[in-house]
């Protein structure tokens, strides 16, 4: 699968993108909790041009999301929206959301500025062993059939579609690891992808804090991560040998083509198609689907449903399903 490479870029830091981060969302949109405060700020009375979206330009924001990224805003997300952009409008030193939108509309937006759009609309929120039970499935499960099935002894694939900031594949890591010291031969693929390039700098680094990585058992947090040599950061760094066994690319769901050279033993694609309008949903999965070995399984988030929807998928557990022909 040559076209996997290592995402090359590096972030000097994480905090730019510690606010989509923390997520902590008020009750109806999704703004975070940072986000949440300085809107606080922006409700005072402002007399300045251009500090809404207007209407016109909200509609056409949404339809190019759509379009781009297949993230349906909805009517209801115009603030979250605002406060998001208002990011933007201070990194280029825009004026206003009207002027930012005949930017980003123009030709030299399109080709520049969309993908950064994009990064500021996604939602990032991840954990290290998020929705727990879909690894002890994988150990339990998935993995003891394909050493079953496996008789020419090529690596199990596992592919984090929709990685964010790395903790996904990460955890997938710890856990392969841990499952190939008792399975003498068991070779594995971590494949991972997001459509937001902030979020894969920050997973090819692989620096967490303390608090971030609680969820890891503490034995297994003391055999893969490194501590800051800086005491006072209380910062840890995924060690090496994991980082290397991660191959992290840009993918845009909404493209036709996913370019899987090789197909797939397991999929992960949680807490991502919530994001999207049904027909959308459908047609991920399919392409999803379409990258798995018969025989492989699909684990979506729990509070992702694919009732109701045609695909060659049967369901095994909660939010795990398994690929059959079709
Ligand atoms: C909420 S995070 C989920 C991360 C991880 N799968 C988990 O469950 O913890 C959703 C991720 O999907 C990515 N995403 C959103 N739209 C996408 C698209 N069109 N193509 C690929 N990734 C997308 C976002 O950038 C974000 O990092």
């Amino acid at each position: 699968m040559a076209n996997w490479r290592q995402h090359a870029r590096k972030s000097p830091s994480r905090g730019g993108n510690a606010l989509a981060r923390s997520n902590f969302f008020c009750n109806n949109c999704e703004l975070t909790q940072g986000e949440s405060g300085r809107l606080l700020r922006f409700a005072q009375p402002m007399t300045a041009h251009g500090e809404y979206i207007s209407s016109r330009d909200y509609k056409r924001l949404c339809q190019l999301i759509y379009q781009q990224a297949g993230i349906n805003l909805g009517t209801e997300r115009k603030t979250m929206l605002e406060v998001r952009i208002k990011r933007r409008l201070r990194a280029l030193d825009i004026p206003s959301y009207s002027h930012y939108c005949d930017y980003l509309f123009g030709h030299q937006g399109m080709k520049e500025e969309l993908i950064h759009l994009i990064d500021v609309v996604t939602t990032n929120k991840t954990d290290f062993f998020r929705e727990a039970g879909h690894f002890d499935y994988l150990v339990q499960n998935a993995l003891p059939e394909f050493m079953e099935r496996n008789t020419n002894g090529r690596p199990f694939v596992i592919w984090s579609a929709g990685c964010s900031t790395g903790e996904e594949p990460y955890t997938m890591a710890i856990v392969l690891n841990e499952f190939a010291q008792t399975r003498p031969g068991f070779r594995f693929r971590i494949l991972a992808s997001d459509i937001s390039n902030t979020v894969l700098d920050d997973a090819v680094v692989g620096v967490y804090s303390e608090a971030e990585i609680q969820p890891v058992a503490s034995h297994l947090r003391r055999k893969y991560f490194m501590r800051s040599r800086d005491k006072s950061r209380s910062k840890v760094r995924v060690v090496p040998e994991l980082r290397r066994q991660v191959e992290f690319r840009r993918l845009n769901f909404m493209d036709a083509d996913y370019r899987m050279q090789e197909k797939a033993d397991a999929v992960f694609c949680r807490n991502v198609i919530i994001y999207f309008d049904r027909p959308t949903q459908e047609r991920i999965l399919q392409k999803l689907s379409d990258c798995l070995v018969v025989g492989g399984h699909m684990f979506v988030g729990h509070a992702e449903t694919l009732h109701d929807m045609t695909l060659p998928l049967s369901p095994l557990a909660p939010s795990v399903y398994r690929r059959i022909h079709g």
